[in-house]
């Protein structure tokens, strides 16, 4: 397994572009299986999760063509299998996202449960429960959703947690339902808003997306469109946080400043100056060191889960007592055990980790085990005294770009060792 070895030490600087958002492009990619004709997306980021979206895509008979390694085309005309087999969706629960699109538009589906992941239990019986009320026959069988439906019927779902994907399935589903859905307690994500803008485009009748009310008039037909995917927030916010912790100055372009209030609100907190333009946000903590800030993370537009990681780290060598307060997923502090190794004063109590800045740390092996735990990881030994081994990269790649080309554009010493 590829490893990334990272001196640490040297404050960044420079710009980085951002790329298009692996939570958005996974399920708009999942919605091209509901068009009478081919879709066209662009500034699909290339990641491996987009990588296995598109190999399960291909197993269910849609033709996808790279044109000039930049734009994805999505053909559905051929689709002729229902089935999300487990040994795709074991490597990416986000599979689950064609149950959605598959049932609505074709009336059956086999999609593997995805089983739990390093991070919680992550069940998917919200976006069960929400199938059924639109008429789905569904049996979990050998561990598999077995989902069937003449045509489904729209109906009124209030989904009791706030669910990303949740939601964005039964959006899928509903959009060529019989009928008027709407959807109570929808996540509000800008990710949940751009498959929407996606789904509108292609015919759609939608209102509401971004709210958590979101209403759905079912239309018999979708039409294939061009679609170019939002920038990735979740990649913006962990590069204004790597130019936090080394005191650097760090400007990342073609984003949505927008998307990140309760980050930029956070990294002004703990000291940072930062500027925003149209589709850039540029960071300046030169000659700082941060001070240690409180976070609690809830659904959006609150502070991002995807971000408690790298915060964790920029806690781990600011001055004073920080506490971080996960509130979405029951076991999403993995990286703290491994900012302990390299020399954090951090405790974890519960579903909080309440850490007392260090200087700085020192550079040690570790491992990682979720994607945004990586990203912490990477974050702390840019950071820390000596040489960091991040082990287990492939969760990196997940859901960075070309991270050690992007981190070595702003000055980092960092490269991959291949297994
Ligand atoms: C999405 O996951 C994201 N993934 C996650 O990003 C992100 O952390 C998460 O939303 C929260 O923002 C994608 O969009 C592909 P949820 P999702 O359903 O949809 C409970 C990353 O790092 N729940 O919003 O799976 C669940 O257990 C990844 O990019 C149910 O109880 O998360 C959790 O406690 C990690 N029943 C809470 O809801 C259900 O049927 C929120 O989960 C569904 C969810």
């Amino acid at each position: 397994m590829d490893r990334l070895e990272i001196i640490g030490g040297s404050a960044l600087s420079g710009e980085v572009r951002i790329s298009g958002a692996k939570n958005a492009a996974l399920p708009i990619l999942a919605a091209c299986l509901l068009p009478e004709g081919p879709m066209i997306l662009e500034n699909v980021p290339h990641l491996n999760d987009v990588t296995t979206t598109v190999k399960l895509l291909r197993r269910i008979g849609a033709e996808i063509t790279f044109h000039d390694g930049v734009r994805l085309e999505v053909d559905p005309s051929r689709v002729a299998h229902f089935e999300a087999p487990y040994e795709l969706v074991k490597t990416m629960r986000a599979s689950v996202l064609v149950l959605g699109p598959l049932l609505g538009r074709y009336g059956r589906a086999d999609v593997s449960l995805p089983g739990g992941c390093a991070i919680g239990a992550r069940p998917v019986n919200l976006h069960v429960m929400g199938l059924r009320a639109m008429g789905a026959e569904i049996s979990i069988e050998n561990g598999y959703i077995r989902a069937r439906a003449k045509r489904l019927y729209g109906a009124r779902i209030v989904l009791d947690t706030v669910s990303v994907t949740g939601t964005e399935n039964l959006m899928m589903a509903a959009v060529l339902a019989k009928g008027e859905s709407v959807i109570e307690n929808a996540a509000r994500e800008p990710e949940v808003v751009d498959l929407a803008e996606t789904l509108g485009k292609m015919g759609a009748v939608i209102e509401g997306a971004g709210t958590n009310t979101i209403r759905i008039q079912g239309v018999e037909t979708l039409q294939g469109v061009n679609h170019s995917v939002l920038p990735d927030r979740i990649e913006s916010g962990t590069y204004l946080v790597a130019g936090a912790i080394t005191g650097g100055r760090v400007r990342v372009n073609r984003t949505r400043p927008e998307h990140l209030e309760a980050v930029l609100d956070k990294l002004s907190e703990a000291g940072a100056s930062i500027q925003v333009g149209p589709d850039w946000i540029e960071l300046d903590m030169r000659g700082e060191r941060p001070r240690a800030v409180d976070v609690r993370t809830a659904p959006y537009p609150a502070f991002p889960t995807d971000m408690q990681a790298q915060f964790c780290a920029l806690n781990a060598i600011a001055a004073g007592t920080g506490t971080i307060t996960e509130t979405i997923f029951e076991n999403r502090f993995m990286h703290a055990l491994e900012l302990q190794r390299m020399g954090a004063d951090l405790v974890t109590k519960g579903n909080m980790v309440v850490s007392r800045g260090v200087k700085h740390l020192t550079g040690a092996p570790v491992m990682a085990t979720d994607l945004r735990a990586s990203a912490s990881l990477v974050l702390a030994g840019l950071a820390a005294k000596g040489v960091t081994i991040v082990d287990r990269v492939y969760h990196v790649d997940r859901g960075y770009e070309r991270i050690e080309e992007k981190l070595s554009q702003l000055g980092a010493e960092i490269r991959r060792l291949p297994d």
